[in-house]
């Protein structure tokens, strides 16, 4: 290292210090050292991301997303034809939800066959012709794999149930406990659907686990049969083509090792819950977050790893679904020995927000991530998915582009719901109508509470019959009433559309400095989060987001460090009075009710040993 470069890193590290001394954690620190070191340009930079680290990933809901043969629900050819959207609209990967064989009894989420397609989304040339068009677009393709549970009509669960030898201890069997004479489940486990986890089966004349429906039963992880049949699916549909998986209710997988008599222990009460039926009626420590669980995980990531190895291309990713705690969460990721998910979902902002979080929850929720994120991992950031209520329609209406701006101003990996880019917002659906399992396991009075249906509607595409979704005389759940101006077609023309709005985004993250800088993020009062990116080099970018209703005056120069005089809009909402490419000075930003605004310095961040600058080049001028 020449002494000049040497003095330049200790500079940057002083520097670097008394930025983030003022009150704000350093969360990269190896991340933006390669960020302000001079020497590396975009192109390096951008040659040491894997494709994955800045993309924008988008959930289809295969149900819902397009009906290509008039029968109502979404196909696998409805979605080859709509891939070009997925791509105008910057997604790189696209997670579909499971398309395989099912008796649809939790709609793909209950697999009679882990290798096959289910006949409603077509078949497995179709997925072929899929993964074909997905090459030929550029959008990649990322399947749902749900090792916890088979259907109860598996081939492998029926001869199990029978007591084949190969297949008897595939799944998680007992005789039941003899109480007074009567016999009872095995213990007290409760299903996330309600009720006992346990269900007896008359021809086997045992108890099966189900954590889920009767009609999913649980597999038997300890069984090293069930984790290389699991791991062998894996390796089928990589074979044909997927970038990887989003890994279905990983927690589950593992329960507690049965004592040398082959019981298991009752999990103890949480006494706030009276309802018997309720999941939460006993704590979950013998049936959830299992340490083998991890390990388990780390065995997919050496599959797809090895798939990589032998077979070149991308590196194949995962992303695991776990509502667990947020140490245990961030255990996904891997270790110093083992890799892990790529993507552990961050749920930090559907669990903890609600749409009367001010600006200081929605700073605690997006740095408890990047806080407790171990170093050198990727975040990413999701608001809403088939399980949850639609985002607008859980923190708000008005509040769709700021918190799609959010989630996409933020470093690291941006995953969307597919609707959420032109607004859907739940339907309500009366009991008669309700298709979702764990809504129709209650009643009609509490239906509401645990129904997915509302998140869960067709996708609008135009303001055709059924939105364009389907010519079917009825499609599977109602269309949402607003679909007249609620759809892609009229949004690519209104220039201010959530969906345009979307795209500017998406675009903006292809700039090196959303690509490859740390993150400022703070609550600038109770009211107004900014969000600073900052590369040098580069454009510095501030979002801010006025989350309630009072106008509010922002001096950024006070809220962060090293901003310019001056700043340029460079995306703006329907609330904003300024339009895109006006220019405000830094410490006189007025934001209205709701407004959200991307603003970016006017020239590039320079800096000389230990000074940093917003410099114009001679003969240059603002861009
Ligand atoms: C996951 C899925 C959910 C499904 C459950 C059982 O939580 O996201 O939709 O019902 O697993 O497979
Ligand atoms: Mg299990």
């Amino acid at each position: 290292m020449t002494p000049r470069r040497l003095l330049l890193y200790l500079l940057v590290a002083i520097c670097g210090g008394v930025v983030y001394a003022s009150g704000f954690p350093n969360y990269h620190a190896h991340f933006d050292f390669v960020a302000w070191d001079k020497h590396r340009t975009a192109e390096k930079l951008d040659a040491a991301q894997k494709w994955w680290q800045s993309a924008a990933i988008y959930q289809i809901y295969p149900r819902s997303f397009k009906d290509s043969d008039g029968d109502g629900v979404g196909d696998l050819k409805g979605i080859a034809e709509q891939l070009p959207y997925l791509k105008e609209i910057g997604i790189a990967a696209t997670w579909i939800s499971p398309i395989y064989t099912s008796p649809m009894a939790d709609f793909g989420y209950d697999v009679a066959n882990f290798t096959n397609i289910d006949s409603v989304f077509g078949t497995l040339d179709d997925f072929d012709a899929l993964i074909a068009k997905s090459r030929e677009v550029g959008v990649k393709i990322i399947l749902d794999f749900v090792p916890n549970h088979s259907s109860d009509e598996h081939e492998w669960f029926k001869k199990s149930a029978a007591g084949d030898k190969d297949y008897k201890d595939f799944y998680v069997w007992h005789p039941g406990r003899m109480v007074n004479g009567t016999r009872q489940p095995p213990t007290n486990w409760r299903s996330v659907f309600r009720g006992s986890a346990w269900q007896w089966h008359a021809e086997r004349k045992e108890y099966y686990l189900h954590q889920f429906l009767s009609k999913q039963p649980d597999l038997n992880y300890r069984n090293p049969k069930v984790r290389a049949a699991m791991s062998d699916v894996l390796r089928f549909w990589l074979r044909r083509g997927v970038t990887g998986f989003r890994v279905d209710a990983v927690p589950f997988a593992f329960e507690i090792a049965p004592d040398a008599n082959g019981n298991w222990p009752d999990e103890p009460r949480n006494d706030w819950v009276v309802d018997p039926d309720d999941y939460n009626y006993v704590k979950h420590i013998y049936t959830a977050d299992q340490p083998e669980t991890l390990h388990l995980v780390y065995e997919w990531r050496r599959v797809l790893d090895e798939f990589q190895k032998e077979n070149g291309g991308d590196e194949r990713v995962m992303l695991t679904e776990a509502y667990s705690p947020l140490d245990v969460v961030m255990k996904y990721y891997g270790n110093e020995t083992a890799e892990g998910a790529q993507m552990p979902f961050n749920f930090l902002m559907i669990n903890w927000l609600s749409n009367d979080s001010d600006a200081y929850h929605f700073a605690e929720t997006v740095n408890a991530w990047l806080q407790n994120m171990p170093e050198g991992r990727t975040a990413n950031w999701v608001i809403g998915n088939h399980d949850q209520n639609r985002v607008g329609s859980r923190l708000g209406a008005d509040r769709i582009d700021m918190l799609n701006m959010l989630t996409n101003m933020l470093p690291g990996v941006s995953i969307s719901y597919y609707g959420d880019e032109i607004g859907m917002t739940d339907v309500w659906i009366p009991w008669n109508d309700t298709q979702d399992p764990s809504a129709c396991h209650t009643n009609p009075d509490i239906y509401e509470k645990f129904s997915r249906d509302p998140e869960r509607t067709p996708f609008q595409w135009s303001d055709a019959e059924n939105a364009g979704f389907s010519t079917a005389n009825k499609t599977w759940l109602p269309v949402a009433d607003n679909y007249k101006t609620v759809n892609v077609q009229h949004e690519r023309v209104a220039p201010l559309s959530h969906l345009n709005i979307y795209k500017q985004l998406h675009a903006l993250r292809n700039e090196s400095t959303l690509r490859h800088s740390s993150v400022e993020l703070k609550a600038i009062n109770q009211n107004v989060l900014g969000v600073k990116r900052m590369l040098l080099n580069d454009y510095t970018y501030v979002f801010l987001m006025n989350l309630f209703d009072s106008t509010e005056q922002v001096d950024l120069t006070q809220a962060f460090d090293n901003l310019p005089y001056e700043v340029e809009y460079v995306i703006v909402t329907p609330q904003s009075t300024a339009k895109k490419g006006d220019t405000v000075k830094s410490d006189g930003l007025k934001l209205l009710p709701k407004e959200a605004v991307v603003v970016r310095s006017t020239t590039k961040l320079t800096t000389t040993v230990g000074y940093f600058a917003y410099y114009v080049p001679k003969n240059e001028k603002h861009k």
